[in-house]
């Protein structure tokens, strides 16, 4: 099994390119169920995730179930739900199963398809979808009891696009990659508006046609990439992201003390001052993601004062927090939240990755640890980023790939 040695210590120097985003790219793969022929996604990244949705297309021809083996591996294969019942009228998709991040329902994606007419049921671990006088449009709200969802809003806008007549979506993401997938959608022929408000909009055409799509940046990745920055002291440049769509986090990193430029497609920070701690609340977008809480806590380490984390997507994403402290930092789980006290000096250790953003987040503290830090079980990292043990290199960084051979 692979696992990173990283030996802390060194600034960050220099410029780096973001990658295509992991989470624009899966439920647009989805989407390409709904039309037949190929469209040509330029920009994929080389990413596990993508890999898996990519073998489990490949299995879907043909027929209409998602297996389980696939289904366990990355949750967002739920994303072929919508896509199948709207093409096909049938779909079988395993039930994903526990997750670290705590409880992830899938209850409204199945009352969104439920209201466009599908008949489902749940049972022996698998969804069964029916749609046997095909989706009829309707007017429906998807927001739950932790807000909008992000991939639930996305099944219930491809299964739409297929549908019979106009559906009004309510409460919807607002999230960029669901801009990005409404788009993507529009250019293959469907009509969808509204996207990037809480009120979707889509009238249903009878077929749609394959397109030519360019992936966004990566923008968890590109505040990685800047949080990695800013806590090892150095002064960073990252080209080819959206600045518009990370606003939330450059504020936050801006009321620390980092002097933060950027420009069209790019964003340049120096650190310089000592960094102030700044307390952070996830919310849906436009607030700060979840996918950029764990590294936020390693950054916060290095902060001057109690830095407060609160969790209001998934309240018990904190499984880090525990990792974080065996290289010595002091956070405390508190409510729905974390309190993290610094300026603390992070030792190196052996640590163990427990999912995606948590892995980048030991990565992280790995990079300001003095001596060195083994980070176990990468193949969570490797999900969703694309060789971030070479980029980190390419910017100075101590980080290199070794093979982990003290067993699972
Ligand atoms: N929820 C429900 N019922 C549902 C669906 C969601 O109650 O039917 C709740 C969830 O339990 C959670 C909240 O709603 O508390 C939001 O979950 P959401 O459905 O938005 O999450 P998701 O769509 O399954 C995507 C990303 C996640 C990211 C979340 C939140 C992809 C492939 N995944 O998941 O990304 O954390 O949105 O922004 O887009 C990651 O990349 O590391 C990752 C976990």
């Amino acid at each position: 099994m692979d696992a990173f040695l990283v030996e802390g210590g060194i600034p960050l120097q220099g410029t780096v390119s973001a990658s295509g985003s992991k989470n624009a790219a899966l439920p647009i793969q989805a989407a390409t169920l709904l039309m037949e022929g190929e469209c040509s996604l330029h920009g994929l990244p080389e990413l596990r995730d993508v890999q898996t949705m990519r073998r489990l297309l490949e299995g879907l021809e043909g027929s209409v179930e998602a297996p389980y083996e696939l289904v366990r591996q990355m949750r967002a294969s739920v994303c072929v739900l919508g896509p199948l019942l709207a093409r096909y009228g049938r779909a079988i998709v395993a039930l994903p199963g526990g997750c670290v991040l705590g409880p992830r329902p899938i209850d409204l994606h199945l009352k969104g398809l439920e209201a466009l007419g599908a008949e489902i049921l749940v049972e022996h671990g698998l969804i069964q979808a029916v749609a046997p006088h095909g989706l009829q449009g309707c007017s429906l709200d998807l927001t739950g009891p932790m807000g909008p969802t992000v991939l639930g809003t996305a099944n219930i806008l491809m299964a739409a696009t297929l549908a019979e007549g106009k559906t009004v979506l309510g409460g919807a993401a607002q999230e960029p990659e669901i801009v990005e997938l409404a788009n993507f959608l529009n250019s293959c022929g469907a009509l969808i508006s509204g996207q990037g408000t809480s009120r979707i909009e889509i009238e249903g055409v009878s077929e749609l046609h394959p397109c030519e799509w360019n992936l966004p940046p990566d923008r968890i990745e590109v505040g990685t990439l800047l949080l990695a920055g800013a806590m090892t002291g150095g002064r960073l440049r990252v080209n080819g992201c959206r600045p518009i769509e990370q606003d939330c986090l450059l504020q936050a990193l801006r009321a620390t003390g980092l002097e933060i430029q950027s420009g069209e497609d790019w964003i340049e920070l120096q650190a310089g001052q000592p960094l102030q701690a700044h307390s952070i609340q996830t919310s849906a977008y436009p607030g700060f993601p979840t996918d950029l809480q764990a590294q936020w806590m390693a950054f916060a380490t290095v902060c001057e004062g109690t830095t407060f984390i609160e969790e209001k997507i998934y309240p018990e994403r904190f499984v880090h927090a525990e990792e974080l402290n065996r290289m010595g930092a002091k956070i405390q789980r508190s409510g729905g939240g974390a309190l993290i006290r610094g300026p603390i000096s992070l030792s190196g250790a052996p640590v163990m990755a427990s999912d995606l953003r948590a892995s980048a987040a030991l990565v992280l503290a790995g990079l300001v640890a003095e001596g060195e830090t083994v980070v176990r079980r990468v193949y969570h990292l490797d999900r969703g980023y694309e060789g971030l043990e070479k980029k980190l290199a390419s910017l100075g960084a101590k980080v290199s790939r070794i093979l982990d051979e003290s067993g699972p």
